[in-house]
C-alpha cells in the first residue's frame, strides 16, 4: 500500500483523490490547497486529514508518493521539494510553461535518480493504448502517418486563458506527447492558428483553434486538429495510417445504441462532456501504472522528460506560426 498526499484539490484534483481513494494499492493519507477550503471539502468527503502546509505533507512519513494537482505554475517548485524530501511524484501536465524553468527543476533533482511521472493521461486510454500497442505490433507495417482530432466543447473562461500559457502549451501539450507516443521522436513542426470562435480569446493574444503539421525522425507525418469549441462534445480520436493498412480510435458513446428514422439514420447517444468523463478509465490506469512504478522501481511510460518534450514542441509551434515558417528541432 503506497501512502499519497494529493496537492491541488480543483478540478482535477477532486477527481484523483477519488481515484486514490479508490485504489486498493494507494493510501490518500493527507491533503493540501492553498485555499483552504478545496482541501477541506476533500477531507470531508473522503474522511482524509487535511494538511496544513506543503512542509507539513512533506514531512510525513507515511506519505511516499504525492500527486501534483495544483495550478500549472506550482508543479516545478512541487516536484523539486517533493523529490527532494524523498517522495515519488505523479503530476499534472504541462511540467511548467517556461523550459527554462523545466531544465532548472531537472537540475535540482537530476542527481536524485527521482521518479516521476507526468499526467498524460491519454497514453493510458484503453482505445489508444490498443491503437498504439497493435501499430508497434507491425500490424500496419511501416507508419507514414498520424491525425490526432482533439476539440474542446466549449472555450475555458477568460481567467483560465490569462495563465494558461496559450492554446499550443495548455491544450495541444496531450496532443503532443500523443504524437511522440505513436510516432516517436518529432524533427519538424508547421503550425498554423486561427481566431474562428471567441473574440474574448483574441483579445488576450491567444488563438481558439489550429492545426498543426509535424515530422517524425521515422520520416512519418503527424496532423493535429484543435479547436477550442465543439457543438458535439468533447471531440477525441486518432488515426494511425501505415504502408499495410489503417487503424482507428473512435469517439465513445455511453452506449453502442443506434436510432434509425426519418431524419436522420444511424444517432448514437451524444459524446462525453469532456475530459473527465471521457477519460475515466485513463487517469484510473494512469494511476495504476504509476503505482506500480513506485512498487517496482520501473520507469513510467511517461517521465520528466516527455513533459520537456511536448513543452518544446508547444514552443516550437509558437513560432511557426509567427514565423509562418516550418520550425526544425534538434
Ligand atoms: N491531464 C488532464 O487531462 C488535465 C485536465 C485538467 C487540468 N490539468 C492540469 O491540472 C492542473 C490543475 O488544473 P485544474 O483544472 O484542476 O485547476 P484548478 O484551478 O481547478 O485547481 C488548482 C488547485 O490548485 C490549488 N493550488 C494553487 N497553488 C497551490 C499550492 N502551492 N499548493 C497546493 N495547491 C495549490 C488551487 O487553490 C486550486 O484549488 C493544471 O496544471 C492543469 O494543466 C490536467
Amino acid at each position: 500500500m503506497i501512502g499519497f498526499a494529493l496537492f491541488g484539490c480543483g478540478r482535477i484534483g477532486r477527481m484523483h483523490a477519488r481515484n486514490l481513494h479508490a485504489h486498493p494499492g494507494a493510501e490518500l493519507v493527507t491533503c493540501f490547497d492553498v485555499a483552504g477550503p478545496a482541501a477541506a471539502a476533500v477531507a470531508a468527503e473522503l474522511g482524509v486529514p487535511q494538511a496544513q502546509s506543503v512542509d507539513e505533507v512533506l514531512a510525513n512519513p507515511r506519505v511516499r508518493a504525492v500527486f501534483i494537482a495544483s495550478s500549472t505554475d506550482t508543479h516545478v517548485d512541487l516536484i523539486a521539494r517533493s523529490v527532494q524530501a524523498g517522495k515519488a511524484v505523479l503530476c499534472e501536465k504541462p511540467v511548467d510553461l517556461d523550459i527554462a524553468r523545466v531544465d532548472a527543476c531537472w537540475q535540482a533533482i537530476a542527481g536524485l535518480q527521482p521518479l516521476v511521472m507526468l499526467g498524460f493521461n491519454r497514453r493510458f486510454d484503453p482505445s489508444f493504448r490498443a491503437l498504439r500497442d497493435r501499430l508497434a505490433a507491425g500490424e500496419i507495417g511501416r507508419l507514414e502517418q498520424v491525425v490526432i482530432t482533439s476539440r474542446d466543447p466549449a472555450p475555458p473562461p477568460p481567467a483560465y486563458i490569462a495563465v494558461s500559457g496559450g492554446l499550443f502549451r495548455d491544450m495541444t501539450i496531450h496532443d503532443f506527447d500523443l504524437a511522440r507516443f505513436l510516432a516517436g521522436d518529432i524533427v519538424e513542426v508547421q503550425a498554423m492558428g486561427a481566431n474562428l470562435i471567441d473574440p474574448t480569446i483574441q483579445a488576450q493574444g491567444d488563438i481558439d483553434a489550429a492545426m498543426l503539421v509535424m515530422r517524425a525522425a521515422s520520416g512519418a507525418l503527424v496532423h493535429i486538429n484543435n479547436s477550442r469549441r465543439c457543438a458535439y462534445g468533447y471531440d477525441q480520436r486518432i488515426e494511425a495510417f501505415g504502408e499495410a493498412g489503417m487503424l482507428q480510435a473512435h469517439n465513445q458513446h455511453p452506449t453502442t445504441v443506434e436510432a434509425w428514422g426519418g431524419a436522420r439514420t444511424r444517432a448514437m447517444d451524444p459524446v462525453p462532456h469532456f475530459f473527465i468523463e471521457r477519460y475515466a478509465d485513463a487517469y484510473r490506469s494512469e494511476l495504476d501504472h504509476f503505482i506500480d512504478c513506485v512498487n517496482t522501481g520501473a520507469a513510467p511510460l511517461a517521465g520528466f522528460a516527455e513533459g520537456r518534450e511536448a513543452l518544446r514542441l508547444a514552443d516550437a509551434a509558437l513560432d511557426s506560426m509567427k514565423s509562418g515558417r516550418a520550425v526544425r528541432l534538434a
